[in-house]
């Protein structure tokens, strides 16, 4: 398995500080900026665009991961791109054609994911392989930070986590397995043993004051 990543989402940031949040996010040991788009269509609600992620831009010296829950997609994909994003996640039943999509993110020069929600099934997976880097699992339903884990979402995970090894034995490249949702310091070893490399979470650190013992603390249960 690739090394463990912590990637907090800054929607549970403080958005009147948001770029002294990131910076202060990332030197208390962010891998990557998790970074939540939501269009109130998609979604039931509204959160950032291109503009405030090319406004972020210089204060993270970290990959800045932007999830899409917007529908459509293809329009915004090269925006964000320009705006400094170096994964670009989607929903690919918010695309008309997801492998395009996939396509049009590589183009832009960024690495892209499919992203499920808890109900959506893994056949989205089949024939797009190729075109992955990251596969992000949602563990809660799109649309609000500060929800609860769905268990069944390890199940899943763990289903991911065959898929990716498989294609990586036979020859692909290796692709990055995102868990975003309810991502906390106690349930974060389980997720971890399920097949995660890499774990969003937005409350969990963002609502304690210090996060770099946040982030220490979810590391020391990965490492285990
Ligand atoms: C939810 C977002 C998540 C959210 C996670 O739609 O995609 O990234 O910020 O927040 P927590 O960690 O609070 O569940
Ligand atoms: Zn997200």
């Amino acid at each position: 398995m690739p090394a463990t990543r912590i990637a907090p989402s800054i929607l549970a940031a403080d958005f009147a500080r948001l770029g002294e949040e990131v910076r202060n996010v990332v030197a208390a040991g962010a891998d990557w900026i998790h970074f939540d788009v939501m269009d109130n269509h998609f979604v039931p609600n509204l959160t950032m665009g291109p503009m405030i992620c090319e406004a972020i831009r210089p204060y993270s010296t970290v990959p800045i991961d932007v999830h899409l829950m917007v529908e459509p997609v293809d329009a915004i994909i090269p925006q964000f791109a320009k705006a400094g994003a170096h994964i670009i996640s989607f929903h690919p039943e918010a695309s008309r054609h997801p492998d395009r999509s996939l396509a049009l993110i590589k183009e832009h020069g960024c690495k892209a994911g499919l992203v499920f929600s808890p109900a959506t099934p893994l056949n989205w997976l089949d024939y797009v392989m190729d075109k992955l880097d990251v596969v992000l699992l949602m563990s809660v339903n799109p649309g609000f930070g500060g929800q609860h884990f769905i268990p069944a979402t390890l199940d899943k995970l763990a289903q991911v986590r065959q898929k990716i090894d498989a294609w990586r034995d036979n020859g692909g490249q290796d692709i990055a397995l995102e868990v975003d949702g309810g991502v906390k310091v106690d349930n974060i070893a389980a997720i971890r043993a399920a097949g995660a490399d890499t774990f969003v979470a937005g409350s969990a650190i963002f609502g304690q004051a210090d996060y770099k013992a946040v982030i220490a603390a979810m590391r020391s249960e990965i490492v285990k």
